[in-house]
């Protein structure tokens, strides 16, 4: 049996940070408001001239150097997306020349907003398991701030940009162990970006929480396993009040969930390999865990992964 395994993770995050002290000053909110709603304090955003290439180029560099492999080992590039440089090319293409990969492997973007980075995972973990690659970059990067309304308060206080990647190498030994997939057209109008964002945030919220324990209860019965045999639960961090009624439904303590959500805002497909990359590096996450990934977004798109670490 192949798996993917985990063999480094990088992250990247735009100097300039905005709290919600400098929002006060240009829209009618209040960090009160804001941090009571969401959990975020502050988010990084973007300079004029960073591309979402160029967030994602720093965050692949340091997985590559976590994983201890050359560039030109990586056969396959997946970028999870929803505001790539430019309509086309994709910005997996474009990362691969800027991380100097000339080897001609196949690179390509996914669009499914918040949860771009489980549908990442999951295509590239296809891709092993089927024997098509080896060793896998999958990137979820965004500039969200691009797509919001600054002038909107409901939703420009709840973005910021970011990029999260990381290496997944063939491995006899248990890697990813499951994802399951979930999309539902139907409501494409509640959240969308057609072009600034716009969305219906009590019923998004409502609609989060429902579909985010279904897919675990899903994920946990499929494997046979039940919350306490969850090491870390690393979701995808839109709000913490989401965060807390799934951890609340699985049966785990905040203590066992990576939260960034208060220093980073939503980074929609960067939020998850953004928090992985925190928890490794800060000691949490280790060798053996078991590590269980989540998210929902505009589309609605939802899901959930787990990985032995
Ligand atoms: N500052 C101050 N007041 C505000 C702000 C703001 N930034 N934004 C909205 N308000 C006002 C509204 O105008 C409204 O006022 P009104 O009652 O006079 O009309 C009022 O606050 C609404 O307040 P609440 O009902 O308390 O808002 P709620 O508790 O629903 O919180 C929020 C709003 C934070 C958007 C919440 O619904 C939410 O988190 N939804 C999920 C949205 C989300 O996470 N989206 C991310 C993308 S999808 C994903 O990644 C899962």
């Amino acid at each position: 049996m192949i798996y993917s395994k985990v063999i480094g993770t990088g992250s990247y995050l735009p100097a300039k940070v905005v709290t919600n002290f400098d929002l006060e000053k240009t829209i009618d909110t209040s960090h009160d408001w804001i941090f009571s709603r969401s959990g975020i304090v502050e988010r990084h955003v973007a300079a004029e001239n960073e591309l979402t290439s160029d967030l994602a180029l720093h965050a692949s560099r340091k997985a590559i150097e976590a994983a201890g492999i050359d560039a030109n080992e990586i056969d396959l590039i997946i970028v999870a997306t929803t505001t790539p440089d430019q309509h086309f090319p994709g910005s997996a293409s474009i990362l691969q020349h800027k991380l100097g990969i000339k080897n001609g492997a196949p690179a390509f973007d996914i669009q499914a907003v918040c949860s771009g980075f489980v549908y990442a995972i999951n295509t590239a973990d296809m891709y092993i398991r089927s024997g098509q690659a080896k060793t896998v970059l999958v990137v979820g990067a965004d500039i969200m701030t691009r797509l919001l309304d600054w002038n909107d308060r409901a939703t420009c206080v709840l973005f910021g940009d970011g990029a999260g990647a990381l290496i997944l190498r063939a491995s006899a030994e248990p890697g990813i162990l499951v994802s399951k997939l979930h999309a539902d057209g139907s409501h494409h109008d509640m959240l969308k970006a057609a072009p600034l964002i716009s969305m219906d945030g009590k019923a998004v919220f409502k609609f989060a929480v429902k579909v985010l324990s279904d897919v675990v209860e899903e994920l946990l019965e499929d494997q046979k396993i039940s919350g306490s045999d969850i090491d870390w639960l690393v979701p995808h961090q839109a709000n913490i009040r989401i965060i807390e009624a799934t951890a609340k439904k699985l049966g785990l303590d905040m203590s066992k969930v990576v939260v960034t959500v208060a220093s980073q805002g939503n980074t929609s497909a960067a939020s998850i390999p953004l928090a992985l990359d925190t928890a490794v590096r800060d000691g949490r996450i280790k060798a053996g865990q078991n590590i269980l990934i989540e998210a929902v977004g505009g589309g609605f798109t939802w899901g959930a992964t787990l990985i032995k670490w």
